[in-house]
């Protein structure tokens, strides 16, 4: 049974009558521009074929009451109750709950009807692994609020909502990527979004490349609090490269060269941290040019540049995804290869000429588990739509 059957027929069994609808909405692949949101950088994201659904009806009752089919667990709170962070028995909400919950706090931040509602929710994303499973359930759930309240939001709006929920709710700063991604999706292409102005585009990918993600299977807890520190890091590289640059906002603002000249008067963990948002906005900064000449070699070589970035200077890597992105790199027909995401742990991303796919998948398997142990997922996946609602 496919995912949308299932979260229909658990809700019918656990309501008692079918959803009136069902929401979808997919993770996301980002294949260049990592750890630059937050410092107004580019990225290069796609949303993939990997979603979370939403069967949702409305409810006379005055809270909303989810199940969450992945957890085997089931949660009900209220616009009342949102604010004190409880369920509506007065325990606090379970930790999958802040996802749909801060959504909820965020809309009515905006003074939006946040009508209750029933629902039944359930993801292929995989859980902390670099591909958004919970962006993903933060657009599911506003598209469902979205289609109770009657009123709608432009894609864009309601990444920014997903984010505040992700701020202010769950705690993570997190940057735009991963609800943009999300929400704005487009079928068969990736999207360039600047993320000091929010315009973006859709770049084709060309015909004969695949997008492989490759799951290391590895899941690193307190990743939350690693991604905190990185991003107070580069904030506090701004605030003291201000004293030589008055101009900067955001290391978006300061070019390789200045950078070169001033790091020596950087403490060394921050200047690591900082090398590598500089140097990586420099990277996704020419990744028009490159697709718009369909010049795969040197796309692919900026992201086999970014891996080692972000093993060693960002350090958000693990001893995992290095050889799962070494093994991939000497493979015939992959142009570039490296983590996806915030890293800690989770997937990589592969781009390999099509004619190279299968044999490709067969030796990073194999070679992955030989080294690890580790039996790996790896999907061939597509470029899909952004959340929608779907029945
Ligand atoms: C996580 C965050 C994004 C982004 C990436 C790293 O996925 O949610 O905002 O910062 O990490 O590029």
């Amino acid at each position: 049974m496919n995912l949308i059957d299932q979260v229909a027929t658990i809700y019918k069994e656990k309501f008692g009558h079918v959803p009136a609808h069902i929401a979808r909405a997919p993770g996301r692949v980002n294949l260049l521009g990592e750890h630059v949101d937050y410092n107004d950088g580019f990225v290069l994201p796609a949303a993939i074929d990997l979603a979370t659904y939403v069967a949702f009806s409305p409810t006379n009752v005055p809270h909303s009451t989810l199940v969450a089919v992945d957890f085997d667990q089931q949660t009900s709170f209220s616009t009342e109750t949102i604010s004190i962070r409880t369920q509506v028995d007065s325990s606090p909400l379970l930790e999958w709950a802040l996802y749909p919950a801060g959504v909820m706090w965020s809309l009515m931040e905006e003074n939006l009807p946040v009508l209750s509602m029933n629902a039944v929710f359930a993801s292929e994303v995989p859980r902390g692994s670099g591909l958004s499973s919970s962006a993903s359930v933060e657009m599911a759930f506003i598209i469902a609020w979205q289609t109770l309240g009657d009123w709608t939001l432009p894609s864009m709006k309601r990444a920014l909502l997903g984010q505040k929920a992700e701020n202010k709710y769950v705690g993570v700063n997190c940057g735009i990527m991963d609800q943009f991604a999300s929400a704005c999706g487009v079928e068969n292409k990736l999207l360039l979004l600047d993320c000091r102005s929010l315009e973006w585009k859709t770049v084709p990918l060309p015909e004969n490349l695949s997008i492989v993600i490759a799951d290391t299977t590895v899941r690193r807890k307190l990743t939350s609090g690693e991604y905190n520190k990185r991003r107070a890091a580069c904030e506090d590289a701004v605030s003291l490269l201000k004293k030589d640059l008055p101009g900067i906002q955001s290391l978006r603002d300061v070019n390789v060269r200045d950078f070169n000249r001033l790091a020596k008067k950087l403490p060394r963990e921050i200047e690591k941290r900082a090398r590598h948002v500089v140097e990586e906005i420099e990277r996704s900064d020419q990744v028009d040019a490159l697709l718009e000449a369909g010049d795969i070699q040197s796309f692919g070589k900026l992201m086999n540049e970014c891996h080692i970035s972000l093993s060693d200077l960002y350090e958000v890597s693990c001893p995992e995804l290095n050889k799962m992105v070494k093994i991939a790199q000497s493979l015939d027909g992959c142009y570039g290869a490296r983590l996806t995401g915030a890293g800690f742990g989770g997937c990589t991303v592969n781009l390999v000429n099509k004619k190279n796919v299968e044999a490709f998948v067969q030796a990073l398997t194999k070679g992955y588990e030989s080294e690890t142990g580790l039996r790996p997922s790896i999907y061939i996946t597509r470029a899909s739509n952004g959340a929608e609602l779907i029945q």
